[in-house]
Order: structure tokens, then C-alpha cells, then sequence
């Protein structure tokens, strides 16, 4: 778990404010989760037999013995909050929430035990357009932090619940009888969680996995269909894709469309957003069968790329405030607190920090130096008497001068 320290933290808002403008274009809407639910919810919705739910939860027990668990995603609980307030039932909704997800993983460059996610969900619409638009969506949030030569889109389908049983069941029989020969994983996957087989990493079982049957193989026409609609969808909006038939997520409520934005940028932890439809999960929960498909993106992860790559690499994010009003005399201070105030309001963007703690004039020039600022502002006898200040650059040779306070806030716009 990582303290996210103040330069870092402007980083972190500059990529948030970006990802929520491109969402605020598409008219989705915010939610904000708790972090807790109860820990049935997940055992039912992302599944007993998966790595999060088996191995990774922080659980615990609540004061009356109910389990209770910090969020390991924010799916089920944002399906749960919609469920319950009513707003599924023959509606459709648009929505995204952001904040951070525990799991118990082993910690590595990006990949942490809190993380931060910004998810989206849609919820009441089953076509392959609202597939095409989270995709259309995420391709965005790419676009608008310049990494979009960073990352490939990988695309698979499931097929619907029936068939994805099928296919599980041909798998299962086709695994068994050489079990012995899978990797120790993978042999304990065969009970209870075989598609995750298909992930595995071990060289022996991946040259087992060669002669497996295949996924698409079982796919129903339907599920196809809703495919091949997806894919014409993301060629007529120029967004490219792979098809990858060994993609299967590791959650267990997803049916029909998976995708996973990568990256090689990042070793690893290239997967920097994933997400598909989800059409039992509603039902699952105890809700009304409501069809459902979403995504989320792993904030740590993109900010990593975007340093590296994107527009972030081309800012400085060094400093702390942009003006520095320094204070000669002590009984001047509310007279400065309230130039800044009015500079504040005039020019709504401007970082003002006010000198505090008194000092020599060569001290506080000093702090003002270290706050990164690019202007000082210095209000001494004269100044308060004459309605005035004194400004002076901290970054080049410009001259001081001393200006009217009527004139500042446009002078340093
Ligand atoms: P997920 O694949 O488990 O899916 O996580 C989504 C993203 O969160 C990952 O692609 C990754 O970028 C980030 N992430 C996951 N674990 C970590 C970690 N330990 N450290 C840092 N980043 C991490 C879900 O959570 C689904 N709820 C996505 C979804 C939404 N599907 C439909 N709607």
C-alpha cells in the first residue's frame, strides 16, 4: 500500500481530471461506493473459485459477526448499489466511479495490495453498441493522455453462460486423464476454476494447451453474431483490435465480450484496463436479470505509462505554487492574506501561497524559491501605504517593479 506523496498527488489529479472529462463527454454519471460490502456479495458475484476471491480478500468480521470485506473491485458493489435503489429494473444507466481496491497480491511495480481503479458500468443495455462504446470510451481516455501508441486492444467472446459451460466441461475431460503432467496450479485450477488453465505460464502445461479444444469452437450463434457486430463497429470507429481466444479474465461473472487494453511499456503489469459483459451478474445477486458490461482501468498503471510516455513526461510537476507573497512586518500579514484572497478569485488558477512564520526578507525570498513559485510578492511599509506591491521574478532576469494592486491580477495572469 503506497502513500501517493504531494508531487506525485498532482500528477494523479492532473490524469484523473483528464479521464473524468472524456467520461463527462460520454454522459456517464458518478457513483460513489463504500469500500466495504458484505463479503457474500463477492464470494457470489466475482466467484468462490477465483484467485481474488480465494486468496486475495481482505475480510473480516464486522462487530456483530456479519463478513464484511474491503472491495476487491468495484463491479459487484456498483451493481449491488444500483440493484438496491431501484434503478435497474426496465431502466438503463451509465455510470463510473473511481477509488481504490484491496486485493492481497504479491507487490511488484505496478501491481499493489491498494490500488486505485476508475471503472465504468452500464447496466439494461445487452447489443454489441454499448460493448463498442466502452471501447470507443477507453480508446478516449488513451487519446487524451497521449498514450495511444502505447496500448493494444485484446478482444475475445465467451459465448453465453451455456456455452462457456460447455466449453468447461470439454476442457475438464480433455485435462483429466493427464492432470499429472499440469503444473501444480493449473492441477488445482482443474477442479474448481479450469478456464483460468488457459492463462497458465508454465511451458509444459502451455504445450498440453495446444491441442486443448478451443473456445470458439463452442461459441452459439448468438454470441457470435454479437461479435462480428463488435468488431464492424470498432473498424467503422478506426479502433484497433486482436482477436485473443485464449482471453478469459479471471473473474467469473463475464459472458460474451472480454477485452483487455496492454501495454508492453510497463513489463509485467502491461494489462492496464479490462473489463466485458457481465449479463448473470445482476441476477446473481439477487436482482432481476439485467443485462451489464463495463470496464476498469488500473489509475496506477496508467499513470506510469503516461510519465513515461504520454503528455505527462513533457510537464514539470516540481512545483508547489506559482506566487509567493512575502511579508516584512508582522502587522501588514492580514493586509497580504487578503491581496492574495482577491488575486486568488481574480485569477482562479494561479497557486498563491502566503509567507507565514515572519522572518527576514531574505529568508522568506528563500521559501520562496523552494515552493517553486515563479513570482514573489513583496509587501513591505511602503507598499501597504501607496496600495502597491512588489513584484519580483524568481526565474529570470526580469526587473522588479512595483506595481498597483489593481493591476496585479492581470499582470500575472
Ligand atoms: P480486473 O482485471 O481485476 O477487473 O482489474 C482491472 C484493472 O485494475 C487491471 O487491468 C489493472 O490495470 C488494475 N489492477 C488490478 N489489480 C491491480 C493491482 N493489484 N495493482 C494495481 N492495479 C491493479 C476488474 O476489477 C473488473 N471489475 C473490471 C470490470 C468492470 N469488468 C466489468 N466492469
Amino acid at each position: 500500500m503506497r502513500d501517493v506523496l504531494p508531487e506525485a498527488a498532482r500528477r494523479w489529479r492532473v490524469v484523473e481530471d483528464t479521464l473524468r472529462r472524456v467520461l463527462a463527454g460520454f454522459a456517464y454519471e458518478e457513483v460513489h461506493l463504500p469500500l466495504l460490502e458484505f463479503t457474500e456479495l463477492f464470494s457470489r458475484g466475482v466467484g468462490e473459485a477465483t484467485d481474488i476471491v480465494a486468496k486475495e480478500m481482505y475480510s473480516l468480521e464486522d462487530r456483530d459477526g456479519t463478513g464484511i470485506t474491503l472491495r476487491p473491485e468495484g463491479t459487484a458493489g456498483c451493481a449491488r448499489a444500483l440493484q438496491q435503489a431501484g434503478l435497474l429494473f426496465n431502466q438503463t444507466q451509465r455510470v463510473f466511479y473511481t477509488g481504490p481496491m484491496f486485493r492481497y497480491e504479491r507487490p511488484q511495480k505496478g501491481r499493489y495490495r491498494q490500488f486505485a481503479q476508475i471503472g465504468a458500468e452500464v447496466f439494461g443495455l445487452a447489443g454489441p453498441d454499448v460493448d463498442a462504446e466502452l471501447l470507443a470510451l477507453s480508446w478516449n481516455f488513451w487519446q487524451a493522455l497521449g498514450i495511444e501508441s502505447q496500448v493494444t486492444l485484446e478482444l475475445n467472446t465467451l459465448g453465453s453462460a451455456q456455452s462457456r459451460a460447455d466449453y468447461r466441461q470439454a476442457l475438464v475431460d480433455y485435462l483429466t486423464p493427464q492432470a499429472k503432467t499440469l503444473d501444480e496450479d493449473s492441477q488445482r485450477r482443474l477442479t474448481s476454476n479450469p478456464l483460468r488453465i488457459l492463462d497458465s505460464k508454465s511451458a509444459q502445461t502451455r504445450e498440453i494447451l495446444v491441442n486443448a479444444p478451443s473456445l470458439p469452437d463452442y461459441i452459439d450463434t448468438a454470441s457470435r453474431d454479437h461479435f462480428a457486430r463488435l468488431c464492424e463497429l470498432l473498424e467503422q470507429l478506426g479502433i484497433g483490435w486482436t482477436h485473443n481466444p485464449q482471453l478469459v479474465r479471471g473473474l467469473d461473472y463475464y459472458t460474451h465480450t472480454v477485452f483487455e487494453w496492454v501495454t508492453a511499456a510497463l513489463g509485467a503489469q502491461g494489462t492496464i484496463c479490462a473489463g466485458g459483459r457481465y449479463d448473470g451478474l445482476v441476477e446473481l445477486i439477487g436482482g432481476k436479470p439485467t443485462p451489464g458490461a463495463g470496464f476498469a482501468l488500473g489509475l496506477e498503471r496508467v499513470i506510469l505509462l503516461t510519465e513515461n510516455h504520454g503528455y505527462l513526461a513533457e510537464q514539470d510537476f516540481s512545483t508547489a505554487s506559482d506566487v509567493y507573497c512575502c511579508v516584512l512586518n508582522a502587522v501588514d500579514q492580514g493586509w497580504a492574506m487578503s491581496i492574495a484572497a482577491n488575486l486568488r478569485q481574480a485569477q482562479p488558477n494561479l497557486r498563491v501561497r502566503v509567507h507565514a512564520g515572519g522572518g527576514k526578507l531574505k529568508n522568506q525570498l528563500r521559501r520562496a524559491d523552494l515552493s517553486g513559485a515563479s513570482w514573489a510578492l513583496i509587501i513591505g511599509e511602503d507598499e501597504v501605504a501607496n496600495n502597491q506591491v512588489t513584484v519580483k521574478s524568481l526565474r529570470d532576469a526580469t526587473a522588479q517593479r512595483t506595481v498597483a494592486i489593481s493591476a496585479l491580477a492581470e499582470l500575472l495572469k
